[in-house]
């Protein structure tokens, strides 16, 4: 499922007029990166460790990211998890989802000096 998930979820990603662009100019072996992203979300989900990585400063390094990328970001999410895995499963992803936005876009105004405090984005829904 988590797989699933996460080939459907960059298949839309690569179309989509916003985001597609940036994943092209940096990714250049796309299974790679699939099989990154499905070992993370295994770890974030299952715990089962098999993810190593640091996204923090990953995302750090891409300048034109913002606010609006992470909203985009997450509407696809949203969309795609609801399809592929609906109910329980979905809600379980697109809540993690959310809250690493969060502290990806945090760590990213911080690092910006764009950030007040008390003034981190909530990206959940109400
Ligand atoms: C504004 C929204 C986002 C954009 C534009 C974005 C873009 C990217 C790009 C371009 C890479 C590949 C970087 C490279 O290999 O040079 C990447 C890696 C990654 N992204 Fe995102 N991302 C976004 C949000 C998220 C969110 C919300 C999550 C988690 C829920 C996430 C998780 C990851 C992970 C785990 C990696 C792999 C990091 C590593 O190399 O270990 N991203 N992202």
């Amino acid at each position: 499922m988590i797989r699933e998930l996460v080939h459907a979820f960059y298949a839309e990603v690569r179309r989509d007029p916003m985001l597609g662009p940036i994943f092209e100019a940096r990714i250049d072996n796309w299974p790679e990166h699939l099989d990154k992203l499905s070992a993370f979300w295994s770890s974030v989900v299952l715990m089962t460790g098999r993810y190593k990585g640091r996204p923090m400063p990953v995302h750090m390094a891409i300048a034109e990211i913002s606010r609006t990328h992470f909203e985009r970001w997450l509407a696809l999410f949203r969309t795609t998890a609801n399809a592929v895995c609906p109910g329980p499963p979905a809600a379980l992803f697109i809540d993690r989802a959310e809250r690493i936005a969060e502290s990806l876009h945090l760590g990213i105004s911080i690092q910006r000096g764009e950030c007040p405090p008390g003034a981190a984005v909530k990206f959940a829904e109400a």
